[in-house]
């Protein structure tokens, strides 16, 4: 890491330089210098926290299943719709909700492919009629160090497995979402490698909590937040994901994923949240809840697997949580 600053980024306790992929930092630096604002201007933009509403605000009805709610106050809808990872439309928090109206939502298919015995390309509205939709209020921990409560709606992953029967050599699904640099302004940067790339384990993939997200807060999935369809994976780091889905494909060996390939010492495969396991750079023990008072109000425990052990801690029995961080 070549640059050092005292600034904090989010208010938390990680130096921006730590957290962000160092061509991304070096890009914002030069903005921040070129503009005259220094480093403690960025933290601040008003752009991150833009008050514009999601550009579809499409009702969207769904039963809350009483199975998949936590009790934490849930993240306003302003700041799940204004404070956003999403490197195809700009590095910073306030890109997506400024960029993100060029992605074309419809027409839209997803296909599902690879080692299955029905392979079957949906378009979206067969994916909003192919199981009953769900309202699941979920946390979601951001590798960064930051998290938010969210109130998704869609149905678990599992029901499109089902649909597709996977054969023996099935043991793990890759997640492919949209790359297109007509609709996608920051394909032009070659940060990560496009298309985004995400994967789980079989038994992951068919967990119930993995859920096939279009909608949240009651309406149709805001462009910044992945629309038409993305994956949620509560219990492991936000990176996990995937946003804008184009392709689910079964494989037999551990497919790539853009983190993993972007630095494989820092984003494992895995990637389950773990407040023990630290990230090389900084720690994982606690989180900032977005939304919680101000940048400065204390922080709150991470939880191991995001506080959803009891769901899922029973499928990395016997392995070394370190090895396979
Ligand atoms: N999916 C795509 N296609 N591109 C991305 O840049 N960012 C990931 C994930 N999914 C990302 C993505 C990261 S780092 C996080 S933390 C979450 O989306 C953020 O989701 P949110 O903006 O809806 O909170």
């Amino acid at each position: 890491m070549l640059i050092k600053t005292s600034t904090r980024f989010d208010g938390s306790d990680i130096a921006a330089s730590d957290i962000t992929p160092q061509p991304v930092f070096e890009r914002r630096r030069q903005f921040v210098l070129s503009a005259g604002l220094g480093v403690a201007g960025l933290a601040l933009t008003p752009r991150a926290f833009a008050a514009n509403a999601p550009a579809d605000e499409a009702k969207l009805a769904a039963t809350p299943n009483p199975k998949f709610q936590v009790s934490d106050t849930q993240t306003s809808l302003k700041d799940i719709t204004s404070y956003n990872n999403f490197y195809e439309f700009g590095t910073d928090k306030g890109d997506p909700v400024e960029n993100a109206h060029t992605l074309q939502t419809r027409p839209w298919s997803v296909s599902v492919e690879g080692e299955i015995h029905n392979p079957k390309t949906y378009g979206i509205d067969e994916i909003l009629k192919l199981a009953p939709l769900e309202e699941r209020t979920y946390r979601l921990r951001c590798v960064e160090g930051w998290s938010m409560v969210i109130p998704w709606i869609g149905f678990s992953l599992s029901e499109i497995i089902k649909r597709a029967q996977p054969t023996a050599n099935a043991k793990y699904v890759q997640f492919i979402t949209l790359a297109d640099p007509k609709q996608m302004p920051g394909l032009s940067s070659n940060i990560l490698n496009w298309p985004y790339s995400e994967g789980l384990r079989m038994d992951e993939a068919m967990n119930p909590l993995t859920l096939v997200t279009v909608g949240l807060y009651g309406q149709v999935l805001p462009k910044q937040d992945g629309a038409p369809v993305r994956i949620i994976v509560p219990w492991k780091y936000g990176f996990k994901s995937a946003k804008s889905l184009v392709k689910i494909r079964f494989v037999e060996k551990q497919p790539p994923t853009s983190w993993n390939q972007y630095a494989s010492s820092e984003y494992g495969f895995y990637s389950n949240v773990n407040p023990d396991v630290d990230h090389p750079r900084w720690s994982q023990a606690t989180e900032r809840r977005i939304g919680d008072g101000s940048v400065f109000s204390p922080k709150r425990k991470t939880l191991m697997f995001n506080g959803y052990g009891d769901q899922v801690a029973s499928m990395y029995q016997g392995m070394d949580l370190r090895k396979f961080y």
